[in-house]
């Protein structure tokens, strides 16, 4: 039985969503059916598609009380909506049902797990938050709350940790039949650690043992936490908040951080290893990962970010995208990432140039925040929903250049930058010309050791996003985009004249 809340919700999408015209969003790129979205929750395969469920305010453009929204799709690049799944109508979740993930229960029913958020007034009049797990069972379309949430209170947790701080399960399945959920948490000393619970039924919960603990080294409080093995390595994704900045390794604020480390399933023990970011952009969080039917590690992150997300004036009829889905592998003890393999199929009207030269640009100052218009385009290679390899080599191996600029969303006023630095080992996305009003971050630097004189670079845009993947995967960026889409301009200027390999095809 559906409360009256979520059947308002369900209302209220369907009417809306028709309000929004297909070219107003992007075109692959998962966006809110109306109003709001965050974090992924529930990325999962059900039944014969794939499943993608969010945090989702469908009423306003900004964030609010957290419903799940819902759509699925078979490739993971063109999305159907579906009703919204959950709504906060419950007195353990009526401040949001905040992020968790799903899995198919034994029989063929669906299991959702997510957090229920309630505020109340304690004993010294303050109102306080209290996070716990809860779980709906469904069939992929209508869930029903479970009669005896939360399964997982806090009750459960070791002595002296949040209760505020305790949400985003992550659940799995063990090769043994058993259920694992790894929860984050907040230590007694403010700082996150990821806590692990066990089930035989998915249902019935105890606490097993703390999975991982942050100690303050990367930002405080861990947010949705995924782990997972590839290629015999145990995988920690979580989105910590608070970051302290570390080179160009870690930014301020909310980050994404990746541990690779060994994983011994026996006793569930996690021993870390290497630490390094996930994205090096500026709009990716609180990913999630599945396993597809033919293996491959997939995950989306939020293709937004806390700092900024907040700064948009909320007229919009939609805000918030999902990430491309990226194939994930492990690299030279590192996590690189790809696009799908899918999105290979939406290829079309290829145009390549080969040894092109991009020959040296008087004007271009060294400066960081300089202003680039125009420079060297090639015919055909432009566009909005666009997929671009390009590799640069020095026209003379002698002589590199300092730096290469790839101008992208581009017309004589706006565009936004990538910027190659090979002397310095330095990437740089740079949209403070992209049109925003907002004083928000514009700019990020990544260090990249590259490999030799020839840098591949490939570029997928779609509307108002653009993702970066560097040295075959292995660093990315990422940025949302608030460039009208009319400018589609794609121009290239070096300070030394360069050769360039470009491969470019329109996805469609
Ligand atoms: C991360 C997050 C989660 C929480 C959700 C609330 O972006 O803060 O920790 O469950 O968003 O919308």
């Amino acid at each position: 039985m559906s409360s009256q809340t979520l059947r308002e919700a369900r209302q209220y999408e369907e009417v809306y969503e028709k309000l929004i015209p297909a070219e107003e969003r992007p075109k692959f790129h998962l966006s809110p059916r109306v109003g709001w979205m965050n974090d992924p929750n529930g990325f999962c395969i059900y039944g014969d598609k794939y499943h993608m469920f969010y945090q989702y305010h469908p009423y306003d453009a900004h964030w609010g009380p957290m419903h799940w929204g819902h759509a699925i799709s078979s490739d993971l690049l063109h999305w159907e909506f579906l009703p919204a799944a959950l709504a906060p109508d419950e007195f353990y979740d009526k401040d949001g049902a905040f992020s968790g993930s799903a899995i198919t229960l034994e029989d063929g029913r669906h299991l959702l797990i997510y957090t229920g958020v309630m505020k109340r007034t304690v004993e010294n009049g303050q109102v306080k938050e209290f996070q716990t797990q809860c779980i709906a069972i469904g069939d992929g379309v209508d869930y029903e709350k479970y009669d005896a949430n939360p399964v997982i209170n806090s009750d459960l947790i070791p002595e002296g940790s949040s209760k505020t701080d305790f949400r985003d399960p992550k659940i799995w399945k063990k090769d043994d039949g058993s259920y694992r959920c790894l929860v984050a948490n907040r230590a007694p000393d403010g700082s996150g650690h990821l806590l692990l619970f066990k089930s035989d039924d998915c249902i019935h919960w105890d606490f097993e043992k703390i999975f991982a603990k942050n100690e303050r080294r990367y930002g405080l409080m861990w947010e949705c936490p995924d782990f997972f093995e590839l290629e015999g390595k145990g995988v920690l994704l979580t989105s910590p908040q608070d970051m302290l900045p570390e080179g160009f390794e870690f930014h301020n604020g909310n980050g994404n951080i990746c541990i690779i480390g060994d994983y011994d399933s026996a006793t569930d023990t996690f021993t870390e290893e290497k630490v390094q970011a996930v994205d090096y952009g500026i709009d990716f969080y609180a990913m999630q990962t599945i396993k597809t039917l033919d293996g491959r590690r997939v995950m989306i992150g939020w293709m937004q970010n806390w700092d900024t997300s907040g700064a948009h004036d909320g007229k919009e009829p939609w805000f918030g995208q999902m990430s491309l889905p990226r194939e994930l592998s492990i690299k030279d003890g590192r996590l690189c990432q790809w696009p799908i393999k899918e999105l290979e199929d939406m290829r079309s009207g290829k145009v390549e140039c080969k040894d092109a030269l991009v020959a040296a640009t008087q004007d271009l100052k060294a400066s960081d925040s300089e202003s680039i218009q125009g420079g060297v385009s090639f015919d055909g290679v432009k566009g909005r929903c666009v997929d671009l390899e390009l590799e640069v080599k020095p026209a003379n191996p002698d002589d590199m250049y300092d730096r290469f600029v790839i101008s992208i969303a581009a017309d004589e006023k706006y565009h936004t930058d990538i910027v190659l630095r090979p002397k310095e080992n330095i990437a740089k996305i740079d949209r403070k010309f992209s049109g925003s009003r907002r004083a928000i971050v514009h700019q990020r630097r990544a260090h990249i050791p590259w490999n030799g004189d020839s840098i591949k670079v490939r570029i997928v845009l779609d509307r108002y996003s653009m993702e970066v993947f560097f040295e075959d995967g292995l660093y990315v960026m990422t940025a949302s985009l608030p460039t009208d889409v009319s400018c589609d301009g794609i121009y290239f200027n070096t300070n030394k004249d360069a050769i360039v390999n470009i491969v470019k095809y329109d996805l469609q």
